[in-house]
């Protein structure tokens, strides 16, 4: 078992989308230069979405152009239909994630589309975006649970990955998008999508609604799952979905990772400085437990000035 984690940061995506104050270009490249600087090399920059429904994620067309370190960070931009690859074609993008989610309701919501004609149009953006060189990943959104829908059952999630595969996408994202997910169930799910596609070609993304996040990434990874999304301060939610929370943060997977001997490659302390300039830029304290933790561990120490400033501190500036 490698003991090697991959964290793609969504806090630009799935974070910011869900913000009252929509950020501009400028602000969103000083975040993510910071995300750079803590060693992040996986992001999921933007969205190519209807800037109506979104407006947060209306820059996509001028923001992804200007990325730093293109070479270095894999960027990716969800991407919901044909009319959206052109747009991310355009702006230079290599790596799209189509969104298809396990019910009928919520696909209607998030894409104003049934499951079936999602499931077609997901399947058509990625062979789209195959033929144009780039690689394409299949979020299965809602898969443990929906807002709108009373079950959501295991065997659906896995035909709706297996068409995914079968479309050619290079990876496989399995979301509980609204944080209702027990870790039971995360093993069971992901033991059955790792015994189909292996787990290299899996990732995991979970909310923390419940304060299970943690726990779930656990369950995850004891399946062999080592690719994880996690957003900045815990920040997120879909403005689609009611009742999601923000995603696990950051900043408490390279934590528990880290105290049990997985490496991300992520300075805690530099992840600690992004997280307050977001939490300036969003108007309003963010942070995971790790960053309330650590930040009393300084009061204690009386080193907050020679560590990195509390999100709090930035907070009142
Ligand atoms: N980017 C920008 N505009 C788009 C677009 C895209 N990817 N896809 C469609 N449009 C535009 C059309 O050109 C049309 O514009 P007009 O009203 O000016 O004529 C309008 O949107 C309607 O197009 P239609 O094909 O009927 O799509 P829709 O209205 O059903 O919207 C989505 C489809 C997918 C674009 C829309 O539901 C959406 O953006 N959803 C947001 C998904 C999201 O970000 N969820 C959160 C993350 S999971
Ligand atoms: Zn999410």
């Amino acid at each position: 078992m490698s003991d090697q984690i991959r964290i793609n940061e969504v806090g630009l995506r799935d974070g910011l989308q869900n913000q009252p104050v929509a950020l501009g270009c400028d602000d969103k490249l000083r975040l993510i230069a910071a995300l750079v600087d803590a060693g992040l090399r996986a992001m999921e920059a933007t969205s190519f979405v209807s800037p109506k429904l979104v407006p947060q994620m209306a820059d996509a067309d001028t923001l992804y152009p200007r990325l730093p370190h293109a070479g270095l960070v894999a960027y990716s931009a969800l991407v919901p239909n044909l009319r959206g690859l052109e747009r991310a074609r355009i702006a230079g993008v290599k790596e799209i994630a189509v969104v298809l989610a396990a019910t009928d309701t919520m696909n209607r919501r998030n894409i104003g589309m049934g499951l079936s004609q999602a499931l077609a149009a997901s399947g058509e953006t990625i062979r789209a975006a195959l033929g144009l060189g780039m690689r394409a990943k299949a979020y299965i959104a809602v898969a443990f649970a929906c807002p709108f829908e009373s079950t959501v059952a295991p065997a659906g999630v896995l035909g709706l990955a297996e068409a995914m595969n079968k479309a050619g996408a290079t990876e496989i994202v399995i979301a509980d998008t609204i944080g209702a997910a027990a870790p039971r169930a995360v093993s069971g799910l992901f033991q059955e999508c790792v015994a189909r596609f292996g787990a290299g070609r899996l990732s995991a993304h979970f909310h923390d609604t419940r304060g299970f996040a943690l726990a779930n990434a656990w369950a995850a990874l004891e399946q062999g799952i080592r690719k994880f999304d996690a957003s900045l301060g815990g920040l997120g939610g879909c403005p689609f979905a009611p009742g999601a929370a923000g995603n696990a943060a950051t900043e408490d997977l390279v934590l528990m990772f880290e105290q049990c001997g997985l490496a991300t490659g992520i300075d805690l302390q530099k992840l600690r400085r992004a997280i307050v300039l977001a939490g300036q830029l969003v108007r309003r304290p963010i942070g995971g437990r790790t960053t309330a933790w650590l930040d009393a561990q300084d009061r204690r120490l009386g080193c907050g000035k020679d560590g990195a400033p509390s999100a709090m501190d930035g907070e009142k500036e």
